[in-house]
């Protein structure tokens, strides 16, 4: 991609100049994209309607096509044309919280583009707490697709200058409010699953939540029912220190599920604890796609806690890694 002169203007967080706005409004028209901020991050917004810009994003960033993006909306009414449906549970928490660092992951509707999504059936959404975010939108009459304007895999921008030593040269445009009040990224509800479910805790908290939601509804992120524990270290030790915790936590009665690579199979079938493998270390692809349901199905058999292996953190691995961790909620060994 081409060098761009990126230009950064002031603006007032409070009152934006009309002109200002105008002036991002008519370079997101243009299928262009600019650097906006929000009350958690920057961010770095294209029409979301407009295919060819949001390529645009994807480019500057450095981003995967198959991480979607978040549609910024000004007004409720905006809903109407990028889902199918809205929930019961969607209209009580956009009361609740809209605007505000809440994205509300909804059936995504049929104008929505697959670069948005990823090519998903669902769609996220959320109306940001900010003036400038909020003049955009509405200048430009459409919603804005927009992730964090930092180059992909690094922290989210706090502020303009954050932005611009990221995507300098790669936008025309950045518009500089100072810093984010809230600072990390908006939590996101999944309302599509059967219980909602955060899939990235942010600016609006669990309790909060809890205080909208029935009792009982909500499911946090990747974390299974049951409590994880992630064991982290060479293969040997780690063995060794998962059948001496399998030791202990069966001598005080406990059920314990162990999540596993195929190899370690020979060191833990005498245990007497529910293993569960989802494939070889050496085949993170698989280890991958049988990740989630190997969780379930410990889950599913009841066991009081899931003594899990590492899997590295070369290719897959990281991301492998990621949803452990998350899982885990810091519950890690060695
Ligand atoms: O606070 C924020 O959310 C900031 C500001 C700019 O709004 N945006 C932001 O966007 O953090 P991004 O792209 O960096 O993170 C969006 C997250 C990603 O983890 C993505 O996977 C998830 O939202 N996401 C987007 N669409 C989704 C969908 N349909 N289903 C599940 N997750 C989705
Ligand atoms: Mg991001």
């Amino acid at each position: 991609m081409g060098y761009i002169q990126t230009e950064i203007i002031v603006v007032d967080a409070v009152y934006p100049a009309p002109a200002v706005i105008e002036r991002a409004a008519n370079l997101l028209r243009e299928g262009e994209i600019v650097v906006f901020p929000t009350e958690t991050v920057y961010g770095l917004g294209a029409g979301a309607f407009q295919p060819a810009a949001l390529e645009r994003i994807f480019a500057a960033k450095g981003r995967p096509f198959s991480d979607p993006l978040i549609v910024h909306i000004a007004d409720r009414h905006d809903l109407v044309q990028l889902t199918t449906s809205i929930p019961e549970q969607a209209n009580r928490l956009a009361q609740a919280f809209w605007p505000g660092p809440l994205t509300l992951i909804l059936p995504k509707g049929p104008r929505v583009p697959h670069l948005v999504t990823a090519g998903l059936e669902t769609v996220a959404i959320r109306m940001p707490r900010h003036h400038v975010a909020l003049a955009l939108i509405r200048a430009l009459g459409s919603p804005i697709a927009a992730p964090s304007a930092n180059r992909f895999m690094h922290v989210s921008p706090t502020t303009a200058q954050h932005a611009y030593t990221d995507l300098a040269g790669r936008v025309p445009l950045v518009l500089d409010a100072g810093p984010c009040d809230i600072g990390v990224e908006s939590t996101v509800l999944d309302l599509c699953s059967e219980t909602p479910r955060i899939l990235r805790p942010g600016g609006v908290s669990l309790e909060a939540l809890r205080s909208v939601l029935p009792p009982g509804q909500l499911l946090t992120h990747y974390a299974p029912t049951v409590p994880l524990v992630l064991f982290d270290d060479t293969v040997e030790t780690m063995r060794s220190a998962m059948l001496a915790e399998i030791q202990r936590r069966s001598e005080q009665g406990e059920h314990v599920g162990v999540l596993l690579a195929e190899e370690d199979i020979p060191t833990f079938q005498d245990s007497g604890v529910l293993l569960y493998s989802p494939g070889s270390a050496d085949d993170l692809k698989q280890v991958a796609a049988n990740l989630f349901a190997g969780l379930r199905t410990l889950e599913e058999a009841h066991v009081q806690v899931i003594l899990c292996r590492n899997f590295g953190d070369q290719g897959l691995g990281l991301a492998i890694r990621d949803r452990l961790l998350k899982a885990a909620g810091g519950k890690v060994y060695g």
